[in-house]
């Protein structure tokens, strides 16, 4: 089956990746087995929200929420504090489901399939979609065994030297951990723990990296090496960032979106206010609420 590019496909060909039945393919997956050179694909939808609602229980946290997602892009998610930015990123790899009275309406599609349909495979929805949060969470191991470790639970143990080198290197902390790989990761700067944690989500090379307030506990110096990486990242992922700090939206994302509360009947819901080219936002944006928060005017 292909829907906009991407496929659903019975899993025959994915013998180091445990069991799943259904894998959702990507036009990089697609790519990566061409041994042409690719002719470049037009930017492709990654993520489709649909008029997105999210309750848990009684409470409406986000509702009516509409927006596209595109390829190799840094989306920012911008807003005053519970207006739903973290619900939202959540939702794009299903990681409120387990909190209890959870409930999405809308669609979520993810390269054109329905990620809350039947048949998805929700390990396999996290291996596409990592997601490094606010305080960097390291496992009580070592270095290596942080990085090695969703790579082995996913039976990917081919090269894994090699692997755990790659990501580490791709967060931008090989240098500084080459010499004490089997120490504890404890013993690593908040800085280093948190590009540990980038490490940990790209070591098995997932398709979106959703990132929520990931240098919000981190000094001015950490917070530059995460920037900094943001830009390398995106080269080959599609990156979806909450942030509070404008100066740092302004900084990393192409694309901005803003999101606050809005009077529904009694309650105050999250909404999706506009979402454009970061420089519009920032600069011309259509919404006064929107003007009024990127200028600092917000109640
Ligand atoms: N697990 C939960 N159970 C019940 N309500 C929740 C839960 N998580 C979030 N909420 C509610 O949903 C709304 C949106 O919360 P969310 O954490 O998504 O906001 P946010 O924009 O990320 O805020 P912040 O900037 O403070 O992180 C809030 O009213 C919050 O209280
Ligand atoms: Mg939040």
């Amino acid at each position: 089956m292909t829907i906009n590019g991407s496929e659903l496909w019975e899993d025959e060909r994915a013998p180091e990746v445990a069991a799943p039945r259904m894998r959702i393919r990507t036009s990089a997956d697609i790519l990566a087995t061409q041994t042409e050179r690719p002719r470049e694909l037009p930017r492709q939808t990654v993520f489709d929200a649909r008029d997105v609602s999210v309750s848990y229980g009684e409470k409406t946290a986000i509702a009516g929420v509409t927006l596209q997602i595109q390829r190799n892009v840094v989306t920012a998610i911008i807003g005053p504090s519970g207006c739903g930015k973290s619900t939202f990123l959540r939702s794009l790899n299903r990681m409120n489901d387990s909190v209890p009275g959870f409930r999405l309406g809308g669609q979520v599609l993810y390269h054109g399939h329905d990620l809350y349909g039947p048949g998805v495979d929700r390990v396999e929805v996290r291996r596409r979609i990592g997601m490094v949060f606010q305080k960097p969470n390291p496992f009580p191991k070592s270095i290596y065994d942080n990085v090695a470790w969703a790579p082995r639970n996913l039976g990917m143990r081919h090269e894994l030297d090699e692997r755990v080198e790659r990501a580490l290197r791709g967060a931008a902390l090989w240098d500084e951990v080459k010499d004490r790989l089997k120490a504890s990761a404890l013993g690593l700067s908040g800085g280093q723990q948190q590009r540990l944690c980038i490490a940990r989500a790209t070591a098995i090379e997932p398709d979106v990296l959703l990132l929520d307030e990931p240098a919000s506990a981190l000094d001015p110096i950490a917070t530059a090496a995460i920037e900094e990486l943001m830009h390398t990242l995106k080269r080959r992922y599609t990156i979806v960032i909450v942030t509070h700090n404008m100066q740092q939206a302004a900084r990393v994302a192409d694309r901005t979106a803003f999101f606050s509360l809005e009077e529904r009947g009694a309650e105050r819901v999250g909404a999706l206010i506009e979402e454009d080219a970061t420089q519009t936002i920032f600069g011309r944006p259509r919404d006064s609420r929107t003007r009024d928060y990127v200028s600092g005017r917000f109640g």
